[in-house]
């Protein structure tokens, strides 16, 4: 049977947890000033889970919103993507986890995908393909991170920078147009060393020392992970036009990943966007690495910034270096 298919976003949900933390909390744990904070990364505070709460329960919360939004019944879900820096555990899947709290039982496809800041982005590629060859009908796919865990709260370099959240999206399977127009990846595995979390794996198993030396927690070279984001973002967001036949005057708005206010305005300024076209919200999340888009997405959904029918692209960049952009049509 030779049947074209598309799929529909049909859904979306966020959930971010309730404790703020303001960059005043942060100057009595670290030598920072908000002054430093707002001025160099545009954050003021951020959302940190109470301990306890794994990415899974934040992925449900995100889940529950997305899959009400959409009207949909849980059991047609036959695919689960999150991605995540902060699984739950190494294995099982988190998405599995997922699948369980939600009451699926329908034996649906469940895996994590592990791409840093652009995991959301990488899943929405992969469910795009697997839904297209119309082997799928429903997929939810989750961006969550509890990434409070895994910073050094001693490190003011990185501390400043992350928060917890998770965000969700319901797509189905449709015959004819995607609404998917174009999603590119790449990465680039010469710098895995300028942002990492480096032990905990096989590589260093988690021991006295790892975790005395911090080394259990996210480290980062600021300055190269910055100068490599604004270009690799810039050539990402462009090209995924490109290959959706879209310009970027058709789009209503641009969602880049929320990690710093100068990567977003330089991005800005390169593609000539007006701000008002550009969505921010790191100011109130700071940096919820595969999180961040989704939830900018809902975000901008739910407050009426978009509106169904408009073309959106998203772009990220993270860890691996990884990136991604994506062209959808709500
Ligand atoms: N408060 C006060 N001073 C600070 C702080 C802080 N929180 N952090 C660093 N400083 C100091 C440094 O020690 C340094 O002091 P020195 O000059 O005495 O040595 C000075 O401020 C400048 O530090 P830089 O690191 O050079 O500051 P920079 O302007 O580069 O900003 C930042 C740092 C905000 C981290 C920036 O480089 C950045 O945003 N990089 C990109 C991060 C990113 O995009 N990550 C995305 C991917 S994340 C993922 O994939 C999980």
């Amino acid at each position: 049977m030779d049947k074209k298919y598309g799929i529909q976003i049909i859904g979306t949900g966020a959930y971010l947890p309730e404790k703020i933390v303001t960059n005043a909390d942060l100057e009595k744990i670290v030598d920072t000033t908000d002054e430093w904070i707002t001025q160099r990364t545009g954050i003021r505070e951020r959302r940190i889970v109470e301990k306890g709460t794994a990415a899974s329960d934040l992925a449900e919360k995100a889940a529950r919103k997305a899959i009400e939004d959409a009207n949909a019944d849980p059991q047609e879900i036959d695919l689960i993507i999150i991605a995540t820096s902060t699984p739950d555990m190494f294995f099982p899947s988190t998405a599995c986890v997922l699948q369980r709290k939600l009451g699926i039982k329908n034996n649906s496809v469940c895996f994590d995908i592990f791409a840093a800041c652009s995991g959301f982005l990488y899943a929405l590629g992969i469910a795009k393909n697997m839904m297209e060859s119309g082997q799928y009908r429903s997929c939810l796919i989750v961006g969550a991170e509890a990434l409070s865990y895994v910073t050094n709260w001693k490190d003011r370099g990185t501390c400043v920078l992350f928060g917890d959240g998770a965000g969700a999206m319901l797509i189905k399977r449709v015959e004819g147009e995607t609404n998917v127009l174009s999603v590119l990846l790449g990465a680039n595995g010469a710098h895995t060393g300028i942002l990492e979390i480096p032990a905990g794996g096989s590589r260093y198993p988690t021991t006295h020392e790892t975790l005395d030396q911090g080394l259990n927690c996210i480290r980062m070279d600021g300055k190269e992970v910055f100068k490599h984001a604004v270009i690799t973002m810039l050539k990402a967001a462009k090209k995924a036009l490109e290959l959706s036949n879209k310009k970027l005057e058709d789009l209503a708005l641009l969602i880049p990943h929320q990690a710093n206010m100068r990567i977003i305005e330089a991005m800005g300024e390169r593609l000539n966007l007006p701000k008002e076209k550009i969505f921010v919200n790191l100011h109130k999340y700071g940096n919820i690495s595969a999180a961040t888009t989704i939830v900018a997405l809902d975000e901008a959904r739910k407050q009426g910034i978009v509106k169904t029918g408009d073309y959106v692209e998203l772009v990220a960049f993270g860890a691996g270096l990884t990136w991604g952009a994506a062209v959808i049509r709500l």
